[in-house]
């Protein structure tokens, strides 16, 4: 019997509250007899890059629906890279661990892990990989360019190169605020092959999100259609008890280095790569990495 099942339909006063308050949601007995799925959202005000998962998360649902799934949606930790201080790196584990326990702990058949942001990916990751239910990684994608006098910027890449020639002298302060309010143009995380650039593209080639996931931008309506695609799969994945474990395996993660190589994507993903497979056991030694890189152009 499925985790939901098992949770709805249990006898004695926990499964007649177990419905009762499911009910109180506006939700029927038809409803809670469907795969039920959790999406996983980091969306947070304090996460500008990941803002439009709020969007996302309503694509995922109509998916899920259609598949026959009864999605609902739940909120975890959001690590923002501008506004965490020190540095969000600090609280990517504690992240990890809030994913991973937020679905062990709840009624779920499968899960779909709404991210964007440097760390939320490889904490979603590393916490799905620790619960092992059936899962599927969305990211909101990458924000569109900014363009300042002819340049295409990047950020934040410019954002520091732009800063170093204000402080040299070489931009008057009106420009400098000028370009500030048009090199950030969109939702999505940071267009650069950073880490969410890096991490979001490693996903699809771990094979636990869908193709086109890593370079889709934010403000595409395939972005949109992705979401809900992915909504449709993980019902299937559910009651095919297709789990991570069984995806994210040593082929994969190779195909990811070698992804990360021929990318040219961010150092941080060792990192991240590394805590992802230790927590299925698997081991990814520099050696590895050094192998995979000499035989990628
Ligand atoms: Fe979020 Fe760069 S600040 S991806």
């Amino acid at each position: 019997m499925s985790r939901s099942q098992t949770f709805f339909g249990e006898g004695g006063v926990a499964g007649f509250t177990h419905r009762a308050f499911t009910k109180a949601m506006g939700y029927d007995d038809q409803d809670m007899g469907r795969p039920t799925i959790g999406i996983c959202n980091t969306v947070s005000d304090l996460n500008p890059c990941n803002l439009i998962l709020r969007d996302l998360a309503d694509a995922v649902k109509r998916g899920v629906w259609q598949a026959g799934g009864f999605p609902l949606e739940f909120p975890t930790i959001s690590l923002g890279e501008i506004y965490l201080n020190p540095t969000s790196m600090l609280l990517r584990n504690l992240a990890a661990m809030d994913t991973e326990e937020m679905i062990r702990g709840q009624p779920l058949d499968g899960v779909v892990l709404l991210v964007n942001c440097d760390k939320t990916t490889p904490a979603a990751l590393m916490g799905a990989a620790s619960a092992d239910l059936p899962c599927i990684l969305v990211s909101g994608g990458p924000m569109l360019d900014g363009h300042w006098n002819g340049q295409r910027l990047g950020a934040c890449t410019d954002c520091r190169r732009l800063t170093a020639e204000y402080r040299a002298g070489q931009l008057d302060e009106a420009t400098y605020r000028e370009i500030e309010d048009g090199i950030v143009r969109s939702h999505g995380h940071c267009m650069v092959m950073g880490t969410a650039s890096t991490m979001n593209s490693l996903a699809e080639a771990l094979g636990i999100a869908l193709p086109g996931n890593g370079a889709i931008p934010a403000a595409d309506s395939r972005r949109v259609r992705l979401a809900e695609a992915a909504g449709r799969r993980i019902v299937a994945l559910a009651q095919e008890g297709v789990r991570p474990s069984q995806i994210m395996t040593q082929a994969a993660f190779e195909n990811a280095i070698t992804l990360l190589c021929a990318i040219g994507g961010s150092t941080n993903a060792v990192v991240h790569l590394a805590a992802i497979a230790g927590r299925l056991g698997l081991d990814l030694p520099l050696a590895l990495f050094d192998r995979l890189s000499r035989r990628t152009p």
